[in-house]
């Protein structure tokens, strides 16, 4: 989308693309009511801040230690561990590839993007691709909607285990980085199956949940070694740390074998990370 098309330099709104949105209490359809929709069932109100649509402010749990941590100063000191890896892969773009190629390359692609973040690698897609993000961190989101001014992104802050959209509305779901903390990845799946078109792409991708038990401190029965590289050191602070250690055995592949029939698995980036691609039945 760095080269925008003249038809896309006008501000993506909502207001024209409503019939993909639902509430999320009671299912109905949401109407305008300026400067916010509304629900044409329940008459609950959503407000659109900075073109964003407020569907879901405050959260619990691990979307909260999330949230509250992508929100933080610890995200972008942080971020740069994160650099670190991409670069030991060949570079973020390269890196991300392993991943994004499995989207289908279909011309006007209708595309969900569950928890997008600052959305770095959107701008990377082809200028058709029609994109809904959605994450419930608002700092993210803002810098996501910089980054894809005038592209036709769109974007939503609210959960992945409640997706605010009807039914078989999606060609392609794709999935980075949130997976394995989100309070309920099944429940996520399962809505991310729901919202896609009978046939449409799941894409779904994180690191390992066991890394740190990968680590020196680890294996040398030192525990606390590896806790302060990661909370202190890397920058991911006690709470995110907390909740790496206790989804150390999370079994993202049956969980998503579960619910996707046929789900594939493979290993991205040397071994760090998965990828988890499957289809909507028909
Ligand atoms: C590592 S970032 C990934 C962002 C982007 N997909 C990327 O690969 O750069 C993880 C994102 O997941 C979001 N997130 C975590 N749990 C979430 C949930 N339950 N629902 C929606 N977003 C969530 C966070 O706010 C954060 O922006
Ligand atoms: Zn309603």
């Amino acid at each position: 989308m760095s080269t925008l098309p003249e038809e896309f330099t006008a501000t993506t709104t909502w207001s024209d693309h409503l019939k993909v949105l639902r509430c999320p209490r009671c299912t109905s359809g949401l109407v305008p009511a300026p400067p916010r929709l509304r629900c044409a069932g329940c008459y609950a109100t959503f407000p659109i801040r900075d073109g964003i649509l407020v569907v879901k402010e405050q959260t619990d749990d691990n979307n909260r230690v999330a949230q509250e941590f992508y929100d933080s100063a610890l995200w972008p000191k942080f971020r740069f561990w994160e650099k670190v890896t991409w670069v030991c892969n060949g570079g973020e773009r390269r890196a991300r590839n392993q991943v994004l190629r499995h989207l289908p390359r279909q011309p006007g692609l209708n595309l969900l993007d569950v928890a997008v973040g600052d959305g770095v690698y959107l701008p990377w897609m082809p200028v058709d691709w029609q994109v809904v993000g959605i994450d419930v961190s608002w700092s993210q989101l803002q810098v996501c909607r910089a980054r894809t001014a005038g592209a036709p992104v769109r974007l939503v802050q609210c959960e992945a285990e409640t997706l605010p959209f009807h039914d078989a509305q999606f060609d392609a779901v794709l999935s980075i980085g949130a997976f394995n903390y989100f309070n309920d990845p099944e429940g996520a799946l399962r809505e991310m199956i729901r919202v896609g078109r009978p046939g449409a792409t799941i894409v779904i991708s994180d690191e390992m949940p066991d890394l740190t038990g990968r680590m020196l401190g680890h294996k040398l029965g030192l525990p606390a070694l590896d806790r302060w590289i990661v909370s202190r050191l890397m920058h991911l602070g006690d709470s995110f740390t907390d909740m790496v250690e206790r989804f150390r055995n999370l079994d993202v592949r049956s969980i998503a074998g579960g619910v996707l029939p046929e789900v594939q698995y493979h290993e991205v980036w040397r071994g760090l990370g998965y990828v988890l691609v499957g289809r909507v039945p028909d």
